[in-house]
């Protein structure tokens, strides 16, 4: 296993720490919360928790599932203890790019009805200023792609529509839209550019995650640094 594979599972298991019996948790998506899902089984299995999870993808589904997470939904648990998701950049005030799995939308709607909020990454996500060489995702109905792509446009963006890769044709969200992979360049104000974008009609939502992440578990080679100081 490379050095950023064994960084990803280090920081996903001191994430794992924090969950307590009785947990309702988000389940976030991609490579990095695949090590916390497994992580998190294993404690369920060897100290019996009872613990639910809310998958933000089909793949969190299929990875819970196969973990012996019980699954649930926000209609049952409005209300979710904590949720552990990954990103692809992060910056110093803990604002984070996310989407690069296509799972953004649930991602953030999870993310918002945790009560505390813990992102998994290796240390090459950290970055100084958001998307510097990281383009914003952004989930759009397709109905709207064209109107979206010259809107982005005149906003100074660079949008490409994410194509699939074993299959003809752009990749479809598990909520049945596109993604525009959205080159800005350094981001100064992410707050800002993230309001101005969802008031674009067609914009389901964006990979700007602005404010949300309490804890950062950062794998290096050797460690794995906390940032955020929130106690749950
Ligand atoms: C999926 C995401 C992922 O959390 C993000 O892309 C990071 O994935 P990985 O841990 O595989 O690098 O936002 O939509």
């Amino acid at each position: 296993m490379d050095w950023r594979e064994n960084a990803k599972k280090r920081a996903a298991a001191h994430a794992v720490r924090h969950v307590e019996e009785g947990f309702v948790v988000g389940l976030g998506s991609g490579t990095t919360v695949a090590y916390a899902l497994q992580e998190l089984g294993k404690r369920i299995r060897e100290e019996n928790l009872c613990i639910c999870g809310v998958p933000t993808s089909s793949q969190a589904f299929l990875l819970a599932v196969q973990n012996n997470i019980l699954v649930t939904t926000l209609d049952e648990h409005p209300l979710l203890n904590l949720t552990i998701d990954g990103a692809d950049q992060v910056d110093e005030k803990l604002n984070t790019i996310k989407g690069m799995g296509g799972a953004l939308t649930r991602e953030k709607i999870v993310a918002s009805a945790s009560k505390v909020n813990i992102i998994v990454a290796d240390e090459t996500k950290l970055v100084k200023i958001l998307g510097d060489s990281q383009s914003v995702p952004i989930e759009v109905l397709p109905f709207a792609v064209s109107p979206v792509v010259a809107n982005l446009k005149k906003m100074g963006g660079a949008p490409t529509l994410r194509e699939a890769k074993k299959k003809l044709g752009p990749v479809v969200t598990d909520n049945g839209n596109f993604i525009l992979d959205v080159n800005f360049g350094p981001i100064e104000d992410p707050a800002g550019l993230s309001q101005t974008l969802k008031g674009v009609p067609g914009i389901v939502e964006t990979g700007l995650f602005v404010g949300m992440a309490d804890i950062v578990y950062v794998g290096g080679k050797e460690t794995v640094r906390r940032l955020g100081s929130k106690a749950e």
